[in-house]
């Protein structure tokens, strides 16, 4: 809902229990007034502190308006503080406005929101408020992922802001979903003069928080380690994360928040954004010199340049504002709502997710025909509905040095092509998946041969090779069109039901500042036009595991592979950190071989299946390697995940261990615990991971939350009734674990 009144004007976005809230003030400047727990009367002379001391910058506004805004700041007649208070002047100190989108050049000394360098060399702008729009619906920037099919009527609040001298306007555009609290924001930015301007900088949001005791959360890793949480003291200065590779990162989620300091699973205020975007990101937290708090996002200013020519429009990727006063619980839910019911494309809303067997640590680059029918038969024994033929397929692919490119199967491992191989895996009851790379090309390749122009680098220089192989520059509208007719070809050659979309290396060299950014919108073409041409595919994003896990990609393919760590114990943090954005069944689970490929360790196979089970479970092995009673555990699990998959992808997702929430920084917890309840809680299934045996271990309780404190839960399994109170005050009992890596669940229904 958009509320807004003539008083400055103030717009009070309402996004189910939040608002939002800013104002116009003196008819100039458009500032952030309020973002939390909804209000309905919004005074934004109440909200808006006018400061007039400051760091040797102010300057002059209407008396009347910092006298109407200065009698909410004043202290009683008594007190020290007043008889020493100089009677309220008339000064305004840019470095202490909230401005809603702070400019280079306006005496506001933080992280600007927007630089550009005009004609004449300059670099100052003034941004002053111009008049607004309430658009119907969800109008979002052009060529890039944004809501489509908004399942609910939604409207859409744009703000004009004007550069007189320049001649530029800043549009701001704000979605509040009706019944969530989120916040989507983004800015349009249009050259409205004679000549050409240079864009340095451009966020999709910035706002200023007032001072408060708060930490940073961010989501932090490497290849193999992806998304685990942080959680850290907000301190003076910048603290930011980003990415610099042309992708949204293994090191950083595209993602930070700010916790006020008490927040934890249930309890306190968070703050958050993130950007609906793939490529190079930047998201900071500003302490400022008073304490203020500034929370930014945005493609990263680094390496960043846009040309804008007279007349055009360059729009910014949106950001995803969260406000959430129920803690980090209450930060994933909306999250997850929204992923589910906005931004999943409309065909893979409400849908369950497949059981995937996926060839690569299976066979890794040693596939062929034979292989793949017998994986396909093997894994219908464990209950894999989806056999996916990863790397290796193609045209003289048997290692990773050449091929990438050459999207025609390999002659010699599949004599009668993907179609009959195909055609196998269905005699055996599964679907057929296949694995592509197409973003790159290797320098020993047919395609290479034919475009070597094609790839992306700085002119005069050797592009520097990762993993083998060159990536293409998909900044040039000649590569992405070549790319949706050779998968277009692909994927109607065989009855391909399932892609999963790789992309294994870095952007190093390019040839400018646009380059990485053009590239963004030539993927997102590319996707889009695809996932049009083919619905019914269930799209798998990767970038080397989870190197570009986010909202960008999310809009067009409804899964991800979390994470190359295929290890138990590694997943389970993974999956935590992860879960603070991401719902369970956009997760890619898959339970692997003993000792694990990538940390050596060996886990049980129930460990192994029901850390997967709650997410987009599915098998990364040889079944035949396996023993019969693994086997058997591998099958009853798969049984267990399609009798509870609709709980899963519909159901809330609440993390349990460790207590604290996002605290990793203070060393590895011993065990997790994480549950998902079902609509309107009737049932949940409640999972529960130890790690390392403890000596003299006497067991304790697991305390749960989210239940109906008044009803009676059953246990089937162990037949046994549980009081909903009890199980919120003491917990389920755990008894000591016996050996190391050991793993529990309980599924609980309401009794009526
Ligand atoms: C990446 C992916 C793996 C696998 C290999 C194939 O590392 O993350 O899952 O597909 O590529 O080369």
């Amino acid at each position: 809902m958009i509320q807004t009144n003539d008083h400055g004007p103030t717009f009070n976005l309402v996004a189910e229990n939040t608002s939002y809230v800013m104002s116009v003030v003196g008819g100039v400047h458009l500032c952030h007034a309020y973002w939390g727990p909804r209000i309905d009367r919004p005074d934004p002379e109440q909200l808006i502190l006018l400061d007039s001391r400051s760091n040797m910058v102010s300057e002059e506004i209407d008396p009347d308006l910092a006298g109407r805004h200065h009698r909410f700041w004043r202290a009683p007649k008594e007190s020290l503080s007043d008889r020493r208070q100089k009677p309220p002047d008339n000064r305004l100190a840019p470095d202490r406005l909230a401005r809603e989108y702070p400019f280079e050049g306006g005496g506001d000394h933080r992280e600007p929101g927007l630089r550009v360098r005009h004609a004449d060399g300059s670099t100052t702008s003034r941004l002053i408020y111009a008049g607004y729009e309430i658009l119907d619906g969800a109008a979002g920037p052009e060529g890039l992922p944004y809501v489509s099919d908004p399942p609910e009527e939604c409207r859409t609040l744009r703000i004009d802001l004007d550069d007189p001298v320049s001649g530029l306007q800043v549009s701001l555009h704000y979605l509040p979903l009706p019944s969530l609290p989120v916040i989507l924001r983004w800015a349009r930015i249009r050259n409205r003069s004679t000549v050409a301007v240079e864009i340095l900088r451009a966020a999709s949001m910035s706002l200023d928080l007032p001072a408060m005791n708060a930490d940073v959360i961010t989501l932090d890793g490497a290849w193999i380690r992806e998304r685990i949480a942080h959680r850290r003291p907000l301190r003076p200065g910048v603290q930011s994360v980003e990415s610099r590779g042309g992708a949204s990162g293994h090191q950083h989620a595209p993602f930070i928040a700010v916790a006020d300091g008490e927040a934890g699973e249930e309890t306190g205020g968070v703050w958050s954004t993130s950007l609906i975007y793939s490529g190079n990101h930047r998201h900071l937290v500003e302490t400022d010199q008073f304490g203020g708090i500034r929370l930014q996002s945005g493609i990263n200013p680094s390496g960043f340049a846009w040309n804008l020519p007279p007349g055009e429009a360059f729009d910014t990727p949106a950001a995803v504002l969260v406000h959430s006063s129920s803690g980090f619980t209450g930060l994933s839910d909306a999250h997850h709502r929204f992923v589910r019911r906005w931004l999943f494309r409309k065909d893979w809303r409400d849908r369950d997710r497949p059981v995937v067997l996926n060839t690569w640590e299976a066979h890794y680059f040693d596939v062929d025909a034979d292989r793949v029918a017998g994986l396909a038969r093997r894994g219908a024994e464990i209950g894999a509905e989806v056999l996916v033929l990863d790397d290796g397929w193609f045209d003289g692919r048997i290692d990773d040095t050449k091929a990438l490119g050459d999207w025609t199967p390999d002659p010699g491992k599949f004599p009668d092509g993907l179609a009959k191989a195909a055609e196998e895996v269905r005699r055996a009851g599964l679907e057929f998946g296949l694995w592509v790379e197409p973003e790159m090309v290797s320098p020993r390749s047919r395609l290479f041969d034919r475009h070597p122009d094609w790839v992306i680098g700085a002119p005069g220089r050797d592009p520097v090779l990762a993993r083998n192989q060159l990536v293409l520059d998909l900044g040039r509208p000649e590569v992405v069109d070549h790319l949706l007719e050779t998968l277009s070809t692909l994927l109607s050659s065989a009855a391909v039901s399932y892609v999963k979309w790789d992309m294994n290396r870095n952007i190093v060299e390019t040839p400018g500042p646009e380059a990485m950014h053009r590239y963004m919108l030539g993927l997102y073409r590319l996707w889009r036009t695809l996932v049009r041409r083919f619905p019914k595919v269930l799209f798998e994003g990767c970038a080397g595991g989870g190197g570009r896990f986010d909202f960008g990609s999310l809009a067009f393919m409804p899964q991800f592979w979390t994470s190359d760590q295929t290890d138990a114990l590694e997943r389970q943090r993974i999956q935590f950190g992860s879960s603070l954005l991401f719902p369970p069944e956009s997760m890619g689970a898959h339970v692997s071989a003993v000792p694990n490929h990538q940390v050596g360790r060996s886990t049980p196979p129930e460990t192994r299946g029901l850390t997967a089970l709650a997410f987009n479970f599915g098998f990364e092995l040889d079944p035949s390697k396996a023993s019969d009673e693994d086997r058997r555990v591998f099958a009853r699990l798969s049984e267990l995940y399609k009798a509870k998959r609709s709980l899963f992808r519909s159901g809330r997702f609440l993390r349990f261990l460790p207590r604290r929430g996002p605290s990793f920084d203070e060393g590895r917890p011993e065990h997790h615990a994480w549950a998902v309840i079902g609509p309107e809680g009737r049932e949940l299934m409640v999972f529960y991971f130890a790690a390392l045996a403890q000596p003299n271990d006497h067991g304790f309780h697991l305390r749960l939350r989210g239940l109906d404190a008044g009803a009676r839960y059953r246990d089937e399994e162990r037949n046994v009734e549980f009081d909903g109170a009890v199980l919120m005050a003491r917990g389920l009992w755990l008894p000591p674990a016996e050996g190391d890596y050991r793993s529990a669940y309980w599924i609980l229904t309401k009794s009526p």
